[in-house]
């Protein structure tokens, strides 16, 4: 390993890690992280001080979601027929992987498929589970797979449930009766319904989304902003009767392309914000004629489209804050994000009545790739105020794994989201970065590199996350280590390959 001197080269092509073991990290108080247009053309400049951070980095920042979808579940991580699986039925393979990978928090059981979701259907005998048709993608639901394979599939993957509520046809009261089911010891209806299931303990969840993109015309049992947010704070009072400790999310805009965008964050917030902890975005991309014109030098730009998105829900947050008088403040969980365009219609999302059929196995490339490492760098930016996050999905539907009958497989996003996982711990770093930059439409000049970094205190590892957005050629980055410069460097060996 090579001793660092204060300033530091690296030569890079795409997305890169990089990480120094400091002596002596001191942590202090945030600042705005800026970037500038470097005077010497062609050379990034990272300043790099360990004093100034963030905020800290929630594990669940890099959480991701599984949704009874397509073959997620279904032939994703539960297939008891299979050679693969355990004596529960769980894919061993799938299991192994996800564990490794060190996933924090996985959502579920939807998504679109949750709001028309009765949670009663999947608890029980398998034997008397009913077969229903989920309208949300035209499925057929053997229930074969519900709330308890789920949370004991989690435990064993080591990851916390982030449990989505059917607030679309699903009333407040039956909310509160999963929460009663799911974390009440006993001595009361549904608590003693999950111990004649077999289960005894309580399995203590603790994040609950109050419904999905129930803003979106799609949404089964969607409705106006007044009466979800109405319906959000109803169910939340009494899924707080049951259980105190509980951290509440409500349903905010699905993205800045509906024409609601924003408006109905602040109407759903005047009516439940003294009711919940977090207000949801989500947000999916694409390299298409209607998002960049096909133009990958806009898409790997994408990521401070998201970072924009962030900031304009922070203020409405605030803005109703302020209305309130409240000091109380909202953090944001990012519950849906990732690359998704190319199976959004027609076959792709309807499930034509089938059982587990092949529905958004979206295959990625390299330039979704580079984009996925520039919306993790946008996250850990953000971590100040972002403090769930989620890959959607995890297996089979827009997923960096995907499974057939002999084994599972990594898609291209699966090495980012990885590197994110295994290095970015501790707080999240305030950089100052100096870049080249090029124009690009709507979002103004763009910097060739886009860096965030991480300083574990733990160990003293700061980490460095670069995409070079530059399709042309490779890009020298110089660290300059303001503070202390690390005693060893090294360059992470998961690279990708150079844009061609
Ligand atoms: O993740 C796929 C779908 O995208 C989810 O079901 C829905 O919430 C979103 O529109």
């Amino acid at each position: 390993m090579a001793v660092a001197s204060r300033r530091t080269f690296l030569r890079e092509v795409g997305l890169t890690c990089s990480a120094g073991a400091l002596m002596g990290p001191k942590l202090m108080s945030k600042a705005l992280a800026q970037t500038n247009a470097s005077a010497i053309p062609g050379v990034t400049r990272v300043y790099v001080d360990n004093r100034r951070i963030i905020a800290p980095l929630e594990r669940n920042l890099f959480g991701s979601f599984l949704e009874h979808l397509g073959r997620a579940i279904y032939g994703g991580i539960y297939e008891p027929a299979s050679k693969l699986s355990d004596s529960n039925g769980f894919r061993k393979d799938t299991l192994e992987e996800i564990r490794q990978l060190g996933v924090p928090i996985i959502r579920y059981p939807g998504g679109n498929f949750v709001s028309g979701y009765n949670w009663l259907d999947g608890v029980g005998p398998k034997k008397d589970r009913p077969r229903v048709l989920d309208k949300a993608w035209d499925t057929i639901e053997t229930n074969q797979f519900g709330t308890n394979e789920f949370l004991a599939w989690c435990k064993a993957a080591g990851a916390l449930p982030l449990m989505g509520l059917n607030l679309g046809t699903g009333s407040s009261e039956r909310a509160a009766a999963l929460v009663e089911y799911c974390n009440l010891e006993k001595g009361t209806k549904w608590s003693d319904l999950r111990r004649e299931h077999g289960i005894a303990d309580p399995w203590k969840v603790q994040n609950w989304c109050l419904g999905n993109e129930m803003d979106g015309p799609w949404q089964i049992g969607h409705m106006t902003a007044a009466e979800y947010g109405l319906k959000a704070a109803d169910a939340a009072r009494q899924m707080r009767y049951v259980d105190p400790s509980l951290k509440l999310i409500a349903c905010g805009s699905s993205g800045p392309f509906m024409p609601t965008y924003l408006e109905w964050d602040r109407e759903v917030l005047e009516q439940c914000y003294d009711y919940v902890d977090g207000l949801s975005l989500h947000r999916y991309f694409g390299n298409n004629v209607r998002d960049t014109g096909g133009e990958t030098q806009k898409y790997l730009a994408m990521n401070l489209s998201m970072e924009r998105q962030i900031a304009e829900t922070i203020a409405v947050c605030d803005l109703v804050r302020g209305h309130k008088r409240t000091s109380k403040k909202l953090w944001l969980s990012f519950d849906e994000w990732n690359v998704w365009y190319r199976t959004t219609s027609g076959d792709a999302v309807d499930g034509h009545r089938r059982e587990a059929p092949h529905l958004l196995e979206e295959v990625y490339n390299l330039e979704d790739a580079l984009l996925i490492g520039g919306l993790l760098n946008t996250l850990i930016r953000n971590a100040d105020r972002v403090k769930i996050a989620c890959l959607a999905q995890l297996v089979n539907v827009i997923a960096p794994l995907m499974t057939n009958a002999n084994s599972v497989l990594r898609q291209t996003i699966f090495y980012p989201y990885s590197w994110a996982l295994q290095f970015a711990h501790g707080a999240s770093l305030n950089l100052f970065t100096e870049s080249s930059t090029y124009e690009v439409t709507g979002l103004g000049q763009v910097p060739h590199l886009d860096v965030a970094g991480s300083l574990d205190a733990v160990n003293g590892e700061i980490s460095l996350f670069v995409l070079n957005r530059d399709l042309a050629k490779q890009r020298e980055v110089e660290v300059v280590w303001e503070d202390s410069a690390p005693s060893r460097e090294r360059l992470m060996p998961g690279r990708l390959p150079a844009v061609t």
